[in-house]
């Protein structure tokens, strides 16, 4: 699958997010080593607190189906009724998630848009420099 239509998927995820408070929709196509599909989007709650990323929605899907190696994951992010997207970055606590599952070093982080030729690659490593991850307690 090439990141193209990795973003693509994010895209469609992006439809689902339920974010009646602050009105910022993310999407989120996670991709196994296998080439398996996960999606997700945000779900926000009332208390606040209890929301859901989209990038977190995608890994606990695949995770709760047994999925343990990922190769990349497109997030696509913006205000509900901004015509062109911006690039979405995600926040700390996911790429703690990301850590916890995929080798810093190889997974890919594609930040996209709603413009084919607006996006950027980064590993997380280069999101998440000196992570902490489940190595360090063997
Ligand atoms: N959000 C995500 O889903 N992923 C990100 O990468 C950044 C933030 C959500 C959380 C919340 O529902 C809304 O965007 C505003 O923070």
């Amino acid at each position: 699958m090439t990141d193209q239509e990795l973003i693509e998927e994010a895209l469609k995820a992006r439809e689902k997010a339920y974010a009646p408070y602050s009105h910022h929709k993310v999407g989120a196509a996670l991709l196994t080593k296998e080439g398996k599909l996960y999606l997700g989007c945000n779900i926000e709650n009332a208390a606040y607190g209890p929301t859901n990323c989209a990038e977190r929605t995608a890994f606990f899907n695949a995770v709760y189906e047994g999925e343990r190696e990922f190769s990349a994951i497109a997030v696509v992010g913006g205000m509900e009724d901004a015509p062109e997207l911006p690039i979405c970055a995600p926040c700390g606590v996911c790429r703690q998630v990301m850590m916890e599952f995929c080798d810093p070093k190889t997974f890919r982080v594609v930040l996209g848009t709603n413009r084919p030729e607006k996006f950027e690659v980064l590993t997380l490593e280069q999101m998440l420099p000196l992570g902490f991850g489940p190595k360090a307690l063997n």
